[in-house]
């Protein structure tokens, strides 16, 4: 017989991977050779499932979905809007919640009110881009970073950042404030297009039972 072709699922490090997997079980979808934490190994498998999970930087998810290297990607809707990758989004799997925001001290509020052309730092320069131009119709000019991002506006490297906010404990500890809302965020099940099309019914069979383990069905 004919073996089945393996699911590939892409997910993001981190606590976006603990949570996915959480789910996963519950739906009945296992892996038990990730629950070792001191593994080095990069690919996983359930010969029983036919399903084969990595682990990767969430950035670069969207990118495995898009050249089909993984079928199904697990990543937070900030990724999928900076990569702007060709993925469909099938599944809003409810956890991993959070906004893109505009964040600063509560002085330069002043400066988005008056459309002044300001400086932002920020991981995530196309949302801070079409938020700006697109939304505000305000120019600025965007300065990428990779991390830490609160300490620009500390440091006077911009006026106001764009970030995500969680908790706001980052903001807070750091004198920082909200200052717009641009869009809330959660994680996300992403799919191959051509994988959709191809492995339709195991990826719909999947949805289900994600969707009956989130309490949707
Ligand atoms: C993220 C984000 C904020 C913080 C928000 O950073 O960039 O800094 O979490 O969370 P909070 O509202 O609960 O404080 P992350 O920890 O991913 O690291 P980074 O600064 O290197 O991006």
């Amino acid at each position: 017989m004919e073996r089945t072709r393996y699911l590939t699922f892409a997910l993001g490090k981190g606590r976006l991977a603990r949570k996915t997997l959480e789910l996963f079980e519950k739906a009945g979808v296992t892996c038990e050779e990730m629950k070792d934490k001191d593994t080095r190994k990069l690919i996983f498998t359930n010969e029983e499932l036919g399903y084969r999970f990595f682990l990767s930087k969430g950035p670069d998810v969207p990118t495995y979905v898009e050249y089909g290297a993984a079928d199904i990607g697990i990543v937070g809707e900030d990724t999928i809007l900076e990569e702007n990758r060709k993925i469909y989004e099938v599944l809003d799997l409810g956890f991993g919640k959070c906004s893109m925001c505009v964040c600063g001290p509560k002085e330069a509020g002043e400066l988005l009110r008056h459309q002044e052309l300001i400086r932002v730092a920020t991981k995530y320069p196309r949302i801070a881009k079409d938020y700006f131009y697109n939304k505000k119709h305000q120019t600025v000019e965007i300065i990428k970073l990779n991390g830490s991002i609160e300490l620009a506006p500390i440091v006077g490297l911009s006026e106001v950042i764009v970030d995500i906010v969680e908790t706001g404990s980052t903001l807070r500890e750091n004198g920082l404030t909200v200052l717009e809302e641009i869009c809330p965020l959660s994680a996300r099940m992403t799919v191959n297009p051509v994988s959709m099309k191809m492995e339709h019914a195991r990826i719909t069979q999947l949805i289900h039972a994600l969707k009956e383990a989130l309490g949707k069905e």
